[in-house]
């Protein structure tokens, strides 16, 4: 099994740092391959440049990002970890999908999502309190952003993990978020692909593709 991690997260003090060093080492304890992109340590440009853009014509993409696409490419799963700025993924993360989940490579008129039958297993830590987090929508709004990320481009489960209130909870508290970390990542080894299915509106922008909107039949 090949896992691409991609982790954003700038700070090695971080839960998210915790999270990072406990799904990768659980994931190689049942024997996953994992590779992991540390996006602030690799210094990933996540500004869409004009050379990145016009790839959605020309196909012809930068070295940094073919490196990227050939581990899409390699990987069964994908598992991203990053905290919640502002209601959502942070800007860096998204920017990394955007330009390496790029028109043709990802997806394309007609043909619809390129990457049928993968997987992505997202975990997201929150300062705020749960009750707060649904109340304002922002489990929503991630879970709709996935849906329309990774549902457009063909995976077949997009899984959400979230955990509130890091900043304050008790060390007990924390060391129950590492263990439901790993039980969340074993599904990558112990359900069947399709088994856990989509977040948001249960794969909404799969739906749509399917009933034939934005290839042109609908
Ligand atoms: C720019 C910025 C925006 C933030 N926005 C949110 C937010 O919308 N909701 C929330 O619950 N926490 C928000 N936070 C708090 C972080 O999510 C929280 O500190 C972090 O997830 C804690 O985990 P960490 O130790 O891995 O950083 C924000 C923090 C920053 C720096």
């Amino acid at each position: 099994m090949n896992v691409v991690v991609v982790y954003a997260h700038p700070y090695d003090g971080s839960f998210c740092k915790g999270l990072l060093d406990t799904v990768t080492s659980h994931l190689q304890s049942r024997g996953a391959t994992v590779k992991v992109k540390d996006l602030v340590k690799m210094k990933f440009d996540a500004v869409m440049q004009p050379e990145d853009l016009k790839a959605a014509s020309t196909e012809i993409y930068t070295d940094v990002v073919k490196r990227e696409q050939e581990d899409v490419l390699w990987s069964d799963a994908i598992v991203t970890i990053a905290p919640v700025w502002f209601g959502t993924l942070p800007g860096f993360l998204k920017g990394y999908f955007d330009k390496v989940f790029m028109t043709k490579f990802a997806y394309d008129v007609g043909v619809g999502g390129k990457h049928k039958g993968k997987r992505v297993f997202s975990l997201f830590t929150f300062g705020s309190n749960d009750p707060y987090l649904d109340m304002a929508g922002q489990y929503e709004c991630i879970n709709l952003t996935l849906d329309n990320l990774f549902g457009s481009v063909g995976f077949i489960d997009v899984a959400t993990k979230f955990y509130p209130s890091v900043p304050i909870v008790s060390d007990e508290k924390r060391k129950q978020y590492l263990s439901e970390a790993t039980q969340f990542v074993d599904q990558i080894i112990d359900c069947q692909p399709g088994e856990v299915g989509q977040v948001g509106n249960g794969g909404l922008t799969t739906r749509l593709h399917m009933q034939g909107y934005l290839n042109g039949k609908v």
